[in-house]
């Protein structure tokens, strides 16, 4: 992976064209890939959507989302001239097999301008009850026949359990090949997850301490400020744990807890990703109420105004048990995590955004120093911040500068506001990969169905025992009581980002 070329000749089509996913993260990562060189004169997006837009309409429609949302900013004029006539908008219903036969002109007179059969690639960014009609369409219409050259992506959710997650590997590759399908999740592609794989195995300083002998516990923590916005409707039937923890926490946890890869072919990686997600110990029922912790937030404070609780929110049930937070404890079965806690959490609506990985080493196992030269002597610890703060810190101990022996915290950090390069966006990073045809950062079936066998005895337990706690934690603080009483158990604390060198 990641010997990146301009990508090759190819037309996009999008599902879903007209959606919110396309206006805010697709578009701006396609204008900024461009933008930067990587993609070649023979590309075209195609959008499809149920609305009626002429292309100039559609374009102009994007162009706001663009201004609105790209890190870029607002396009300047001739770039997006220079792009825009690459996009074009089919009105289509996807049930409807006459919509994919006008898709198939309108790609045959493209590859026919162009002189070549370019690539094709399929975004699905639609509601899960339209993946069957789209899957189908596309086979029997024979639009993503070349294996080689043709993808679909799929956007999350990737199933609401096991049995429906089995259900729609099942479809896709009865009609794709498993080398043809993009299982997105977008936190593979952010800057600072991929440089988790770097920061193991591009430096032989670390990997030595990585495991049990050092290493006393791993915390994952995705706290978000939003509520669930104008998402009320999906969100009811999702819930942290599918939302959050079934993806985006555990390819986290796979990122620093996979052993080393041979290479970095897409099989080997995702092999060894693969090899996590089967040694996490799996909880009995019995074990989820000491394990796992819900919450849902009530009414509260945040920035100063005041925010309603989950259940005002629109679309939400008034007497709803969704969780809006989640934080579970697990261990891993292997030589190197035995024993070594991995605790995870997410929530919305807390206090601050703020996304990050604390791995704990152990203490020295002597105090050489008195206790009145030590009082400040913590453990090592490594932060990785992912978002919105983008940092590596590695807590060490130094003798304080003064006459006395007194040892103070101390941190060597990386930041990435150091580098000049502008940080790609997520999924700019991974359409690239789409485009180039690298499977690396995307889920295959089995990851995707073995992190749903880890969180279903946990959602099995939820949904059979409502939660009578319900709102547990108030918008805009750090989560329920609970989640605080799981970690203190073991004697830690969850980091907080203002309390770095005190916890
Ligand atoms: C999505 C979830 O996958 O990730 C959202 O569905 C969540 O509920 C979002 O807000 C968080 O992504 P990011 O990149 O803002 O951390």
């Amino acid at each position: 992976m990641k010997q990146v070329n301009k990508a090759v000749p190819t037309i996009v089509v999008i599902f879903g064209g007209t959606g919110d996913l396309t206006k805010r993260k697709l578009l701006p990562a396609f204008y900024n890939l461009s933008l930067a060189g990587w993609l070649p004169d023979e590309f075209a997006i195609i959008g499809l959507g149920r609305s009626e837009f002429s292309d100039p309409d559609y374009r102009t429609h994007l162009y706001e989302g663009l201004t609105e949302f790209s890190r870029t900013g607002q396009p300047e004029k001739k770039s997006w001239e220079a792009f825009n006539g690459n996009i074009s908008y089919l009105r289509s219903d996807i049930n409807d097999p006459a919509a994919y036969k006008r898709l198939a002109e309108k790609m045959d007179a493209l590859d026919q301008a162009w002189g070549l059969r370019a690539n094709r690639l399929f975004y699905l960014s639609v509601a899960p009850q339209f993946i069957e009609a789209v899957t189908v369409n596309l086979h029997n219409a024979q639009l993503a026949s070349d294996v080689e050259k043709d993808h679909i992506i799929v956007e999350k959710p990737f199933g609401k359990d096991l049995e429906t997650a089995r259900s729609l590997n099942k479809l896709l590759t009865q009609h794709f090949q498993e080398s043809q399908i993009f299982r997105i999740d977008h936190y593979l592609g952010k800057e600072t997850v991929q440089n988790i794989l770097a920061f193991r195995f591009a430096n032989a300083l670390f990997e030595p301490l990585w495991n049990r002998n050092y290493i006393d516990y791993v915390q994952i923590s995705v706290a978000e400020e939003v509520g669930v916005e104008d998402r009320g409707g999906y969100y009811e039937g999702a819930g942290a744990l599918r939302d959050m923890i079934q993806n985006h926490l555990l390819q986290l946890l796979c990122m620093v807890a996979m052993e080393p890869p041979v290479s970095f072919e897409a099989e080997e990686i995702r092999n060894r990703k693969a090899d996590v997600l089967r040694a996490i110990r799996p909880l009995t029922h019995e074990q989820v109420t000491r394990y796992a912790v819900r919450g849902q937030y009530g009414p509260g404070w945040q920035q100063g105004k005041k925010v309603p609780g989950y259940r005002e929110e629109e679309g939400v049930n008034p007497g709803s048990n969704t969780e809006t937070y989640a934080a579970v404890k697990f261990y891993l079965d292997n030589w190197r995590w035995q024993g070594v806690p991995f605790y995870l959490r997410t929530g919305k609506r807390m206090q601050e955004k703020t996304s990050s990985i604390t791995v704990q080493f152990r203490p020295v196992p002597h105090s050489t120093f008195s206790s009145t030269m030590a009082e400040s002597l913590l453990p090592n610890r490594l932060i990785i911040n992912i978002q919105p703060q983008m940092d590596i810190r590695l807590r060490f101990t130094a003798k304080r500068p003064g006459l006395e022996m007194q040892l103070t915290p101390a941190e060597m950090v990386f930041d990435y506001d150091n580098c000049s390069t502008q940080t790609p966006e997520a999924y700019e990073t991974l359409l690239l990969d789409a485009l180039q045809g690298d499977a690396t950062l995307f889920m295959r079936s089995d990851q995707v169905e073995a992190a749903w066998e880890v969180v279903m005895p946990i959602l099995e337990t939820w949904e059979s025992r409502p939660s009578l706690e319900f709102p547990n934690y108030p918008a805009g603080m750090w989560g329920p009581e609970n989640a605080e009483a799981l970690i203190a158990r073991d004697g830690h604390t969850w980091t907080v980002t203002n309390y770095y060198n005190t916890q």
